[in-house]
């Protein structure tokens, strides 16, 4: 098991470029069961969570292959097996976001349940709903969700009750080769929801209204193979941003697009960092103490919830408290007892998180517990007094291509041990 030791306090300096979106990445890829040719995916970064997704898909009967460091080329025509087991789901939630899918083009899927998760229950009940609305018989037998439909799926009006990303993602591909039309009210407004919708109009889908709360969708009877190319990460983007503004640095993130961050920029502009952006970069810079800010995750265009434990970090050294509110999952705070660890101060009450700043932080051994809690412990490690020690790095490794590399240019220290090496080294010592 991986950890990665940072050398903290040190100005981080410079410009890394944004990787493909693993969120975006997902649902195109499980897109792909739709298509009735090859596809050939760009910017698809190299993530724990995207090569779970290969395997699916591998193990489904498509064919997989990668023919250089981000081009992967995926034809699911020979794909037989409208399942998804344990073993695969277990590793990755997202995983459900098949079941539409297979279900629209098999007329029948298997999909294990994905249980909990660290960040809350992350029911999937909507997606459920939804499929049913469009005619599906759907069933739980030992874990899995049994869903079968006689014939295509046929268009509905589904509202949701409560805003829904890849139940989203899930509707609207299931959709897209349903007999009629499809409306998605209340639906997620994300830019991955946005980029799905282009990539299939691009092979033949009908889909209108992506971005905006209400998506149409007729459905058509075949996709063609082509290429589809994954919106840039803003989640990545925004932190290593957040590394430069927590160390009183100077970071750029180029192949990035600004207007996906609106909510994150207007806050770090509050705090009084300096902001610059062009059509494909971003540039973040402060120079003293950051001014606390409180912040409210909402669906986008509001704050990301995937940007909260990052921004914590950056209040931990701010001047002035901060109020930091969850809205979108019930158990989002793991980060908070860590950060404590190093010497933050911050007072929990339910879903709201009290920030008091604190002049400096100091390094301590850490240990990361979902994936952008990680992230924020590297944030802290890098602002630190002395050195962090981050374990369970295989949380960080689902979403963040190459970090302690990317991190690295822009001037950290940073290396990441493995067990195992200091197990080799530990026996060669002892030979
Ligand atoms: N919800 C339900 N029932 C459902 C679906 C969702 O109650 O059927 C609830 C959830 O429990 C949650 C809220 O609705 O309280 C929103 O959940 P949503 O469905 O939007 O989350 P998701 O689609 O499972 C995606 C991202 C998450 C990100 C959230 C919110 C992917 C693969 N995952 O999850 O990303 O936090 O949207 O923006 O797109 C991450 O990257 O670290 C991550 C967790």
């Amino acid at each position: 098991m991986d950890r990665i030791i940072i050398q903290g306090g040190k100005p981080l300096r410079g410009s890394v470029e944004a990787s493909g979106a693993k969120n975006a990445a997902l649902p195109l890829l499980a897109a792909a069961i739709l298509i009735d040719g090859p596809v050939c995916y760009r910017r698809i970064p190299h993530l724990r969570d995207i090569s779970t997704m290969m395997t699916l898909l591998a193990w489904q009967g498509a064919e997989v292959s990668y023919d250089d460091q981000h081009c992967l080329h995926v034809d699911a025509r020979p794909a037989a097996k409208p399942e998804a087991p344990y073993e695969l789901v277990k590793t990755m939630r997202a995983s459900a976001i098949v079941l539409g899918p297979l279900l629209t083009r098999f007329g029948r899927a298997r999909v294990s349940l994905p249980g909990g998760c660290a960040i809350g229950a992350r029911p999937i009940d909507m997606h459920l709903k939804g499929l049913e609305a469009m005619g599906a018989s759907i069933s739980v037998e030992q874990g899995d969700i049994v869903a079968s439909a006689s014939g295509r799926l046929q268009g509905a009006r589904i509202v949701f009750d409560q805003v829904t990303v890849t139940g989203t993602e899930n509707l609207m591909m299931a959709a897209v080769l349903a007999s009629g039309e499809t409306v998605l009210d209340n639906a997620a407004r994300e830019p991955e929801i946005v980029n799905l919708a282009d990539a299939l109009n691009n092979l033949g889908a009908r889909i209108k209204g992506a971005g905006s709360d209400c998506i149409r969708i007729q459905g058509v009877t075949r996709l063609d193979g082509g290429a589809i190319t994954t919106i840039a990460d803003r989640i990545e983007t925004a932190t290593y941003l957040a590394a430069g503004l927590i160390t009183g640095g100077d970071v750029t993130v180029t192949d990035t697009d600004p207007g996906m961050l609106d909510a994150f920029l207007a806050r770090v502009q509050d705090a009084g960092g300096t902001i610059e952006t062009g059509t494909d970069y971003i540039r973040c810079a402060s120079s003293g103490r950051l001014q606390a800010v409180d912040i409210h995750t909402r669906p986008h265009p509001g704050f990301p919830t995937d940007l909260q434990a990052q921004f914590m970090a950056m209040m931990t050294l701010a001047e002035g408290t901060s109020v930091i509110h969850e809205s979108i999952f019930e158990n989002r705070f793991m980060h908070v007892q860590e950060l404590a660890r190093m010497g933050a101060d911050i007072r929990l009450d339910g879903n709201t998180a009290v920030v008091t700043g604190v002049p400096r932080i100091s390094g301590a051994p850490v240990m990361a517990t979902d994936l952008r809690a990680s992230a924020s412990l590297v944030l802290a490690g890098l602002a630190a007094g002395g050195e962090t020690t981050v374990s369970r790095v295989y949380h960080i490794d689902r979403g963040y291509e190459r970090i302690e590399e990317k991190l690295g240019k822009l001037g950290a220290d940073i290396t990441r041990h493995s067990v195992s090496e200091n197990w080799m080294q530990g026996a060669k010592l002892n030979a």
